[in-house]
């Protein structure tokens, strides 16, 4: 349900695993054109919900309820096991399945643009798995959502199991503590203190923010002392000063505090909030940092390396 980033991904590696896979999108809607570019014969959501054993939610967190009482719930089979991607809708109540279904999580661990590149290579990224209720036959349950976890190509990796609050409250904190928010924002400082202090924006986006690639990488493949052992004692020396410079005990009770929001449902009440009327503040905050002039600086480094791939996100 859903041909977006994650959909697009699980109903390839699905299909090329040797399971029959319908997909469900909305008609008229860009993933319902990109499935049928993909082969695939898209329904509505509640012809497709018919047809699962096991039905897939890979639609957007915030229109999981929505979707779920008039698209899927009424239209589910008997004994249909239903997949999320991510715990956020199950965890914070939002969606409420009945007890005799089967409810179950495969949340892999990156993008899904990376979960199909892996796949092809005859690799995958490791996936967390929980189980949220058994349903009426708790090994079938079971057994079909490690089905799924391993057609998309988690086995040659890893499957984790855990829980779905476990999977919601870290998946939460670490985009927003760290790979999407914290970083980012320390970027845009980084960036911001070089550029007020005369130097050109396209090297302060390379030293900020392009060089982040190569650092990651090294910590991807070889760990936190890999990277270090692959940089210069300057580099490292300055590292160690700087980063416990930044990362002060009032930085640690941020981070606690961000957690606590996390788990005490706040933070879900506020994106719920927002989402029911239209992301106002979310947009508003997009356009700002969609403006800022380090979308000038990145997109004129980005130009100098034209292999790279330049096509905007979803939006
Ligand atoms: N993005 C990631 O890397 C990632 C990683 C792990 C887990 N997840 C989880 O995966 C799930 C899906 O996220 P995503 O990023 O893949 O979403 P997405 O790219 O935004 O895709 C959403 C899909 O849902 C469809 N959709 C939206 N509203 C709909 C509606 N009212 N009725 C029918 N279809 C609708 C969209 O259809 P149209 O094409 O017609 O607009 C699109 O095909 C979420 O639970 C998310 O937390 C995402």
């Amino acid at each position: 349900m859903g041909y977006g980033n994650q959909g697009r991904a699980h109903a390839l590696n699905l299909r090329d695993s040797g399971m029959r896979v319908t997909v469900g999108a909305r008609p008229g809607g860009r993933g319902s054109a990109t499935a049928a570019a993909d082969g695939f014969s898209p329904l509505p959501l509640p012809e497709a919900a018919r047809q699962g054993n096991l039905v897939i939610v890979a639609l957007p967190d915030e229109m999981h309820a929505a979707c779920w009482a008039s698209d899927l719930a009424p239209h589910l089979r008997p004994d249909a096991i239903v997949g999320f991607l991510h715990g956020f809708s199950i965890h914070h109540g939002l969606v409420k399945p009945a007890s005799d279904l089967g409810v179950v999580m495969v949340a892999p661990k990156g993008p899904g643009k990376t979960l199909r590149e892996r796949f092809e290579q005859g690799l995958g990224i490791p996936a967390l798995f929980a189980v949220h209720q058994v349903g009426r036959d708790a090994a079938r349950t079971r057994a079909i959502g490690l089905a799924w976890a391993a057609g998309i190509g988690s086995a040659r990796a890893a499957i984790v199991e855990t829980t779905f609050a476990a999977e919601c409250e870290t998946d939460l904190f670490g985009e927003q503590a760290v790979l999407c928010g914290g970083m980012m924002a320390l970027v845009q400082a980084a960036f911001d203190t070089l550029v007020q202090a005369g130097y050109p924006p396209e090297l302060a986006y390379m030293e900020c923010c392009q060089e982040l690639k190569q650092i990651a990488d090294l910590v991807f493949e070889r760990g936190p002392a890999g990277m270090r052992a692959a940089i210069s004692n300057t580099a490292e020396f300055g590292a160690f000063e700087a980063g416990q410079q930044l990362v002060d005990d009032a930085m640690r009770e941020k981070l606690r505090t961000i957690l606590a929001g996390i788990r005490g449902g706040a933070f879900g009440a506020r994106f719920q909030s927002d989402a029911a009327a239209g992301f106002p503040w979310m947009r508003a905050k997009r356009a700002a940092a969609d403006a800022d002039a380090i979308e000038a600086a990145g997109r004129g480094v980005r130009a100098w390396m034209p292999w790279l791939d330049n096509r905007k996100d979803s939006r």
